[in-house]
């Protein structure tokens, strides 16, 4: 097996991807190391890369590797480590974006050799590791704002008569969380482009609304109320429409971005980092059942439908000009990466 470790390492920041050799570094006790076989290009970490964008966290210091999720093969074992050995086969996150430093540079998944916590870990069985990557970050930021934020049950303790919206659905969070609100056992309207009113119905939506509409508001008005509200696209737009549709009562809503709004008083906006609410201690429970029974349930039956995806070859070069092409909004559905090439 190749010791080697190459890195797509950022070397300060805004400055362009340099693709170098890193140590192979080994994991202490409660950690894995995983030679990491699929990545998809999130825009998070576009974002991070091309703009400094910090919003889930900052890069404390760099070179810096960006990613921080993956797919791959269980090479090394720390000491303490049950329910894993070499060879299994794995989709995971890590830390690498909220701790910077050393930490970033041991955990970002932009890398072949990827060490990381063995809580934050799945088996995946025989699962394409691309199918594997594809769901876990979304559908994490997606379950994390509904269930752990919102409060939104778990599957099958839903109402049909509790109404949800998801602003946004288009994309791979929003696709999420449409899938996860159905599967709860809610009534999902949303709003997406109308090219995509027929993957949104089979997905779970009852409604579709246009979100260009002049007039998306009050269609959504008169098909609500709504228990749980969720913007997927997290624009200033969305935002204010969300508030709009709570009024006059006030109440609250998740969004996947923050930024100055300018909401009415009564209406609170839940903006978290959920894609990394794993991560966290504080959410212990919810890594617990995310990791050792959902997320291996959901992949192991096929419960939900990745977005589209496309791979770029080329194996760590080409994740630069991937960042810029999904920065750029000319990529619809996600870019694939495999680290190995
Ligand atoms: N807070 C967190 O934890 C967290 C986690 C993950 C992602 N995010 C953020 O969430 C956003 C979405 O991420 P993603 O991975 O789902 O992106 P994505 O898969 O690239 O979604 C892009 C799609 O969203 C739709 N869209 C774009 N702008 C929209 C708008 N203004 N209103 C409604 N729909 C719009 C478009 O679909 P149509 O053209 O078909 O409408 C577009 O193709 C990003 O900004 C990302 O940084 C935050």
């Amino acid at each position: 097996m190749s010791s080697q470790n190459l890195a797509a390492l950022i070397p300060g920041a805004r400055k362009a991807l340099e693709v170098t050799s890193l140590p192979r570094n080994h994991p202490a006790p409660g950690e894995i190391l995983i030679r990491n076989q699929a990545i998809a290009i999130q825009p998070l970490d576009a974002k991070m890369l091309l703009s400094g964008y910090g919003g889930a966290g900052a890069l404390e210091s760099f070179p810096a590797v960006l990613g921080s999720s993956g797919a791959g093969i269980v090479e090394e074992l720390g000491e303490g480590i049950t329910g894993l050995a070499a060879g299994d086969r794995v989709v995971f996150d890590t830390q690498a974006l909220v701790k910077g430093g050393e930490t970033n540079r041991r955990e970002g998944t932009w890398q072949q050799l990827v060490i990381c916590n063995a809580k934050t870990v799945a088996k995946i069985g025989d699962i394409a590791f691309e199918q594997a990557v594809l769901i876990e970050f979304p559908l994490q930021t997606a379950v994390g704002a509904l269930h752990l934020f919102l409060g939104m049950g778990k599957p099958g303790t839903g109402s049909d008569g509790e109404k949800v919206l998801v602003w946004g659905a288009g994309g791979a969070v929003g696709s999420h969380a449409v899938q996860y609100a159905k599967s709860a056992g809610h009534t999902v309207i949303v709003t997406a482009s109308p090219r995509d009113a027929e993957r949104q119905k089979r997905l779970g939506a009852s409604e579709v609304v246009d979100y260009k509409a002049p007039d998306v508001v009050d269609q959504l008005r008169s098909l609500g109320p709504y228990k749980y509200l969720f913007t997927g696209s997290g624009d200033p737009a969305s935002q204010k429409a969300l508030a709009s549709l709570l009024q006059p009562q006030g109440g609250r809503f998740a969004s996947v971005l923050g930024g100055e709004v300018g909401l009415p008083s009564n209406v609170e906006r839940i903006y978290k980092p959920f894609s990394k609410a794993a991560q966290k201690d504080e959410n212990g429970e919810f890594r617990g059942w995310w990791y050792r029974e959902y997320l291996p349930k959901v992949l192991k039956e096929n419960l939900v439908e990745p977005v589209k995806f496309t791979r770029r070859d080329g194996g760590l070069v080409a994740v630069q000009q991937a960042s810029v092409d999904v920065f750029e909004g000319k990529v619809r559905g996600k870019l694939v990466v495999n680290p190995q090439e």
